[in-house]
């Protein structure tokens, strides 16, 4: 039999080594992500501290700075990738604490005081997903711009609709492409109401039950950028996974509008409809066959939208059923959490790239009216004479061989309804698109304003 392996010694314990690597899990590297959260989080528990009424001190108001110091070489470091988080150290707020206390000494020991890492990692994820939140959006903005862009570009330009991939009637690529950008632009409510959930503060809440210590949380919330503290230091602790879960939604939501339009394009630039090409330096290549360009990013996203699907469902799924209060159980929720966002934002930002650089083919997009696409119109004309639309819909489809094309110019000109090919508003979404960048930025300045002022140095440091 294997000699037992020596128990791992940690800042909180010795632990059987085996035992110490299952529950770490990815932890040191997923953490690398929460470093400069965590130091922001300690920052403002620092300050709270040297803020507490309490006699004598837990930290005086120059041992808060020089907390402040080390949490500030801490993010410097991580920032040029030197600051380590190891297997011992188990995750980042104890890879941090270790680090302030090799610096500081005792004043490191000192700075666990009133805080468990349960609020720890609460506040370190909801900074994240704030950050997470503000991108994503304005992610989706761009996309939705270039969408609106290209559509611009081709507002007049005739393209048959489908339904049932079938041709069903007259539309333009400009409807095509900016009704994508609506649909996008419609996913962002969900997105802000993660935001809105997410704006929080539970620090304070400790391991979820609070300290018999007189802790400021409405000053640590701000001190944070937080709308206010989450108010009941029992559901702190149980909220977490929550805001990841409901970011996780929107991301869906998001991926599922990517995935439909990834299809879409993949579909009209095959060769058997040629309505779009795609550039060939975004596509790759076969190693064997020598003519082929395939369109794999938009592949990719179709696979990315079903992986971002299931983020969601396994963060749900680890909730549902879970017992209130801290359980480990809520450790594998970061991974999917980051995963999902990540693969969300990065998907935007390749289909923006893409979308800019497609072309249209108008031949190949004309070719595709076949009489029958006209035959709701043709039915409206009976109408327009006088005939009920029943008898006009029975007319046209009693004697369809007997169809001819028209002009796909003249059919998308006479649509002129709010939004239709000839009545698309390009000023309601320029006016969209600018209210959802003012709404981020405004909130991005606002938390870094409040990082700013709490580290006494500009934020981000750069
Ligand atoms: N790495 C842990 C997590 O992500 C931090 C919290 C640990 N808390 C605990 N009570 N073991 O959940």
């Amino acid at each position: 039999m294997k000699e037992q392996a020596k128990d791992k010694k940690t800042l909180i314990g010795k632990i059987n080594p085996d035992v110490l690597r299952f529950t770490v899990g990815d932890d040191p590297v997923l953490d690398r992500k929460l470093i400069v959260w965590d130091c922001l989080g300690s920052a403002a528990h620092a300050t709270t501290l040297a803020a507490l009424k309490v006699k004598p001190a837990v930290i005086t108001k120059a041992e808060r700075d020089a907390v402040i110091a080390e949490l500030i070489q801490i993010i410097r470091d991580a920032e040029a990738g030197s600051f380590e988080i190891t297997e011992a150290d188990q995750d980042v707020h104890l890879a941090i604490e270790r680090r302030l206390t090799e610096r500081l000494g005792d004043l490191g020991r000192k700075i666990h005081t009133g805080r468990s890492r349960n609020d720890q990692v609460a506040v370190d994820i909801r900074l994240h997903l704030r950050e997470e939140l503000l991108g994503l959006t304005g992610e989706v903005a761009a996309l939705a711009e270039a969408l609106v862009k290209f559509a611009r570009r081709h507002v007049a330009v005739p393209m048959v609709g489908r339904t049932h991939l079938q041709p069903a009637m007259p539309s333009t690529v400009g409807m095509w492409a900016s009704g994508y950008a609506e649909m996008l632009l419609d996913d962002l409510p969900a997105v802000e109401a993660a935001y809105v959930v997410n704006d929080l503060c539970p620090l304070g809440s400790a391991a979820g039950y609070g300290v018999p210590l007189p802790l400021d949380r409405m000053l640590t919330a701000r001190l944070l950028g937080f709308a206010r503290p989450l108010h009941n230091v029992f559901y702190a602790s149980c909220a977490r996974g929550k805001d990841e879960a409901a970011a996780l939604a929107a991301c869906a939501q998001i991926m599922v509008s990517l995935s439909r339009l990834a299809q879409d394009l993949i579909l009209f630039s095959m060769p058997e409809f040629g309505y779009f090409t795609l550039p060939r330096e975004m596509c790759t290549g076969s190693s064997i066959m020598p003519q082929k360009y395939n369109p794999d990013v938009l592949e990719l996203i179709r696979a990315k939208a079903a992986r971002v699907q299931n983020c969601a469902n396994a963060v749900t799924g680890i909730l549902t059923a879970m017992p209130g209060g801290y359980n480990r159980d809520l450790q594998d929720t970061k991974g999917l959490y980051m995963e999902g966002l990540e693969t969300t934002r990065a998907s935007l930002r390749i289909l923006a790239l893409l979308v800019a650089a497609v072309t249209v083919n108008r031949d190949r997009l004309r070719a595709g009216f076949i009489p029958g696409v006209f035959a709701t119109d043709r039915a409206l004309e009976l109408v327009a004479g006088g005939m009920p639309f029943r008898d006009a819909y029975q007319q046209i489809r009693s004697h369809l061989e007997d169809l001819e094309a028209a002009d796909p110019d003249a059919a998308v000109a006479a649509k002129t309804s709010w939004g239709d090919t000839n009545g698309l508003d390009f000023d309601f979404y320029r006016e969209k698109i600018h209210a959802v960048r003012g709404w981020v930025s405004e909130r991005r300045n606002g938390a870094y304003r409040a990082f700013s002022k709490l580290l006494g140095t500009k934020f981000p440091l750069a």
